[in-house]
């Protein structure tokens, strides 16, 4: 694409899943193209919104204030009806109308899926935004950091509750079939076991397993009063059956030790960003406006870090820009455990489960 001229208008667009930071990637990216000479337009509710038209002007101040705060000004959504022909013939039809040269939706796998079926008729750049980390070509995407601070501050908290009363919590947390919110959160808050996809592991090893962590914390040789158990949403045994398997196999040798669940749910999507995901949202929307307006387009830009193959962009030496078509193909083997970083991500369960039930 040729590069971007002063009044050149670019359309900004968050999709899925909102996560914290979206609002600080929007300021970035309207600032960033105010600087430029761009007009800034904002679409409404993702592709929801860009296939019924719902494209406006977008005014910078109102995502500076934005910026401080969790989910998205733009509003979000997920749309069944924009990947048929009729929803891509609307969109395009919207995009035409407005006369949009360039497009950055910021949301994780589904929403970059989408903005690269509309490549052929504007520029598109993705922003990787979603709390569950589980797009390849960026080692964070933006609102994981705040989801992790979130789900630590929690397990503290629980924690309180989980010693005075000498008692086991089992705390669920979203990431859908990716174990890393869970992993970490477990080994920052200093938890005593972890259930992630990524183990494969069956129900009777999960019961098992905790178990296990449990006999051992509460076991002679130890004062601990307290046991934590992080499950990823993704282990598809729910927590309530789990629970209920558990006390019944520990029913004899821990008969005074209660359980309890914890869904931690939407509470981990939501609140006000951490200074890293705003930074994250500011530097990564700054290296996507400049290289659309200088003529790139069809990429993500993604933070530097393991399985990010490419070169730092001439922008900021923490950001590569990845075609959105490798981005894609990488995401679908990291999810289907076959790239080098799922497999790290699968070895460092097994050497970090036993350190954890120390
Ligand atoms: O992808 C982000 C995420 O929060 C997942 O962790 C979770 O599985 C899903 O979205 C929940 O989606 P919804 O808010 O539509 O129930």
């Amino acid at each position: 694409m040729p590069p971007l001229s002063a009044g050149d208008r670019i359309a900004l667009l968050t999709s899925g899943g909102d996560a914290p930071g979206m609002n600080a990637a929007l300021r970035g990216a309207a600032r960033v193209s105010v600087t430029l000479g761009l007009q800034v337009l904002g679409v409404e509710e993702g592709y929801v919104g860009l296939l019924e038209g719902r494209i406006r002007p977008l005014d910078v101040h109102e995502v500076d204030d934005a910026a401080r705060r969790g989910g998205t000004v733009l509003g979000s959504a997920r749309s069944k009806v924009f990947p048929t022909t009729e929803g891509q013939r609307k969109a395009r039809e919207a995009l035409a109308a407005h006369d949009v040269r360039a497009l950055v939706v910021i949301g994780g796998n589904g929403s970059l899926a989408g903005a690269r079926t509309l490549a052929d008729v504007v520029a598109v750049a993705g922003l990787p935004a979603s709390i569950d980390n589980d797009l390849a070509a960026t080692s964070m995407s933006i609102g994981v950091d705040t989801a992790l601070n979130t789900i630590v501050e929690a397990c503290d908290r629980i924690g309180d509750t989980a010693s005075a009363h000498r008692r086991t919590f089992l705390i669920e947390v979203m990431g859908r079939d990716c174990g890393y919110l869970a992993m970490t959160a477990a080994v920052a808050s200093g938890d005593d076991a972890v259930l992630v996809p990524e183990a494969d592991r069956s129900e009777d090893d999960l019961v098992e397993g905790v178990a296990r962590a449990m006999e051992s914390a509460y076991g002679r040789d130890s004062d601990k009063r307290r046991v934590l158990v992080v499950k990823a949403e993704g282990v598809k045994t729910d927590a309530p059956t789990l629970k209920r398997r558990v006390d019944a196999r520990v029913a004899k040798s821990l008969p005074d030790v209660e359980t309890r669940v914890t869904v931690l749910g939407h509470v981990v999507r939501g609140g006000s960003p951490t200074a890293f995901d705003r930074l994250l949202g500011s530097r990564l929307a700054n290296c996507a406006i400049r290289a659309l307006a200088e003529g790139e387009q069809g990429f993500m830009a993604g933070w530097c870090g393991p399985g990010v193959t490419g070169a730092p962009c001439k922008y900021d030496p923490y950001v590569v820009l990845t075609p959105l078509d490798t981005v894609l193909a990488e995401t679908a083997r990291l999810m289907s455990g076959e790239s080098e970083v799922a497999r790290w991500r699968r070895r460092i369960v097994h050497e970090i489960e036993p350190i954890l039930a120390r």
